[in-house]
């Protein structure tokens, strides 16, 4: 179904890796409702294939950015302008990595330069596409650009490590360059906090089966899925939310506002 909610509307989607990225769910219900976007990632993405699908299938084009790299950034707008023939709409950024939690190094014994690589690619990226933009006049008047966070950002949840903090930094660049942002051209930033959801960053993280359950046990409608996810981006993305910037906003199916479920008061006490 589409409500065309995004029709004349050009955007770009950061981190589309596989059909299980919740970025790949974004670029086709983006496409879906009427959007023309560009899909990019970094270049070892590109060379691992499935991105190229979806490029496809998107009938769109496939620019190759590390999010580290400003000059890779600055590329990518100034590409994005000429090939859109004018100033971008929308930009998800849907990325994360922390190399803490790829090499099993516990909070409690981090790796600085590890820590710092995760701090880039997960946060300060963020800051990087934001002041690209900017500085480049790139992002339409009442432009809306999204980043993807998650929870641990606010309570803790031991195996998500380091990731915590990247996820903290990232909702405040949000707020932070969300006011620069608003009083320069009205364009709107702001955080959505996902439910865990099957991807290959997320079940990156010990014990993430366990994470998924006991989430999806104590939310009253259940974790939110991919494509959901999906569908409230393209409502922030369209005209239908022009006031709403500076946010972290949960989608979550009510975790970060229950304290316990029936069904795990129950579970716990039948296992005594
Ligand atoms: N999966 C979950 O449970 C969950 C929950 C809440 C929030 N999130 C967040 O959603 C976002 C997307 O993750 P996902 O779960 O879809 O996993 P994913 O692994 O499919 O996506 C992560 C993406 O980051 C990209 N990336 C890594 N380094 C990069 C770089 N230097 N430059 C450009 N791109 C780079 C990867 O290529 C990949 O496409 C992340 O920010 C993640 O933290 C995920």
């Amino acid at each position: 179904m589409s409500n065309n909610l995004l029709k004349g509307k050009k955007g770009i989607i950061f981190g589309a890796l596989d059909n299980k990225s919740i970025a790949w769910q974004v670029a086709l219900e983006a496409v879906n409702n009427g959007a023309e976007i560009i899909l990019t990632n970094a270049p070892i993405a590109l060379r691992m294939g499935s991105i190229h699908d979806l490029a496809k299938k998107c009938n769109c084009q496939l620019i190759s950015a590390d999010a580290t790299l400003v000059k890779d950034l600055e590329n990518l707008f100034n590409q994005a302008m000429r090939i859109f023939n004018g100033k971008i709409d929308f930009v998800l950024h849907s990325i994360g990595m922390s190399v803490n939690v790829r090499k099993k190094r516990p909070y409690t014994d981090l790796n600085y330069d590890f820590l710092m690589k995760g701090l880039d690619v997960s946060a300060i990226s963020f800051h990087k596409m934001l002041q690209v933009a900017y500085q480049l006049d790139a992002i339409s008047n009442y432009g809306s650009i999204i980043a993807l966070s998650y929870i641990a950002a606010q309570r803790t949840f031991p195996d998500y490590n380091d990731m915590a903090e990247n996820k903290a930094y990232l909702e405040s660049v949000a707020r932070s360059f969300g006011y620069h942002y608003g009083k320069h051209s009205n364009v709107r930033v702001n955080t959505i906090s996902q439910s865990p959801t099957m991807t290959t960053a997320g079940s990156g993280v010990t014990g993430f089966d366990a994470f998924f359950d006991y989430a999806n046990k104590i939310s009253p409608l259940g974790n939110a899925s991919s494509e959901d996810c999906a569908k409230y981006c393209v409502t922030l993305f369209s005209d239908y939310t022009k006031a709403v910037t500076m946010q972290n906003l949960f989608h979550d199916g009510g975790f970060s506002k229950t304290g316990v479920s029936q069904e795990l008061i129950d579970l716990i006490s039948i296992k005594k």
